[in-house]
């Protein structure tokens, strides 16, 4: 895809990646992406924000064709979709300096052994006249590693956000055009990527909203033409309240922990608690992801394999744990059968969830009715909690 003009000064260029599946070998992207990199052109400089993919150097470097001049590229994230094709710039602009945080420019020498003398790195809050336009750079530590920031152009009112407020979505469309769609892709991309620091996102997203912002232009998905949408939603994200939901994943062998799931399920449905229920050997970890963001509880189902929990819940709840959603209650339901540790193990896997641990229901052999009536116990107990959130 060609370039796109956003205004006089600025246009989008990047590459669409209708066809990736899978993102740093681990997370799910089943609407492929985009590696998005905005030309800045002030009436002395001009200024490169972002890059692309590696694999996709050919789109950039093809939309750069007729360009022979580009001061600066602001590199604000080290991370390789982003910065990967930098070193190739470097050559194509020889008297281009990159422009990163102080704790960007040693990851760019690591990673990508960029020349020390062509970086210069810029404190939070500074700014860089392009001319007519001024960027001012913004550090949001940890949206997504320690080293990011976004950078906000003044006399247009835009912020570029890389990762911060991004959606892997693959589309022509330069703008949002459909909020539902967006709404999902960018949850499924905060869950996975900036819950773990929600406590920091709140303090960058107050940073970022201390400016006035016409216009959100992310380095993944489309721009956002109405930036409230995205910042409502991300206050909603980051915020301690959560909802009267319940997740839960789970596996089952020979059809035990299936019966009690489906018990559980129906016990809590009837006393008005919404259920995410995933079945891990065939969910989508993503949709996982995004359903924690906002759940209450956590109940995690599973068989006893050897006397240990399942390895596909083994995961789950070591993912859980990683992602670090904003839980208050969780618990653990399951079968065995001779005995088992699989409370114990994966309640030791879930440290980061500052939960409180309702009483498990674990059963011998098929579920009976002192087994369905243990259940209903913790639906109830569930449905009571959450009745005072
Ligand atoms: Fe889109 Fe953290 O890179």
């Amino acid at each position: 895809m060609k370039g796109r003009k956003i205004n006089d000064s600025v246009s989008w260029m990047g590459a669409v990646d209708w066809n990736r599946r899978l993102f740093d070998s681990l997370v799910p992207l089943p609407d492929g992406t985009s590696y998005n990199a905005y030309l800045v052109r002030g009436t002395e400089k001009t200024a490169l924000i972002d890059a692309v993919d590696p694999a996709k150097s050919d789109v950039l470097l093809s939309q750069l064709e007729g360009i022979d001049r580009i001061d600066y590229i602001v590199a604000q994230h080290a991370e390789q979709d982003h910065s990967g094709c930098i070193p190739l710039l470097l050559d194509k602009y020889p008297a281009a300096r990159v422009v990163s945080t102080p704790k960007a420019q040693g990851m760019l020498l690591d990673l990508l052994g960029i020349p020390a003398e062509r970086v210069v790195s810029v404190e939070d809050g500074k700014t860089l006249p392009l001319g007519d336009k001024t960027l001012e750079f913004l550090h949001t530590p940890w949206v997504h590693w320690p080293e990011t920031m976004c950078t906000y152009l003044r006399e247009d009112k835009i912020l570029f956000s890389c990762d911060f407020f991004g959606s892997h979505l693959a589309t022509t469309d330069l703008y949002v055009t459909n909020q539902v769609v967006v709404y999902e892709a960018a949850k499924r991309y905060y869950a996975e990527i900036m819950m773990p620091f929600r406590s920091i996102i709140l303090k960058n997203l107050a940073k970022v909203e201390a400016h006035d912002i016409q216009m959100i232009a992310p380095s993944h998905g489309p721009v956002y033409d109405q930036p409230s949408f995205i910042l409502d939603a991300y206050r909603d994200w980051v915020s301690d309240a959560v909802k009267n939901e319940v997740v839960l994943p789970y596996i089952s062998m020979h059809g035990s922990t299936q019966k009690m799931v489906d018990h559980l399920v129906s016990s809590l449905a009837e006393r008005g608690v919404k259920v995410h229920l995933f079945d891990l050997t065939v969910t989508d970890i993503g949709k996982l992801a995004i359903a924690l963001v906002d759940a209450a509880t956590m109940v995690v189902g599973t068989p006893t394999v050897h006397i240990g929990p399942h390895p596909s819940v083994y995961y789950a709840s070591h993912l859980a744990n990683a992602l670090r959603p904003k839980l208050r209650y969780a618990s653990i339901i399951g079968s065995y059968g001779w005995s088992s540790k699989a409370i114990e193990q994966i309640a030791g896997l879930i440290p980061n969830l500052k939960v409180e641990i309702l009483a498990p229901v674990m059963c011998r052999g098929r579920p009976q009715a002192e087994t369905f009536a243990a259940l209903d116990q913790l639906a109830a107990s569930i449905a009571d909690r959450h009745t005072k959130l």
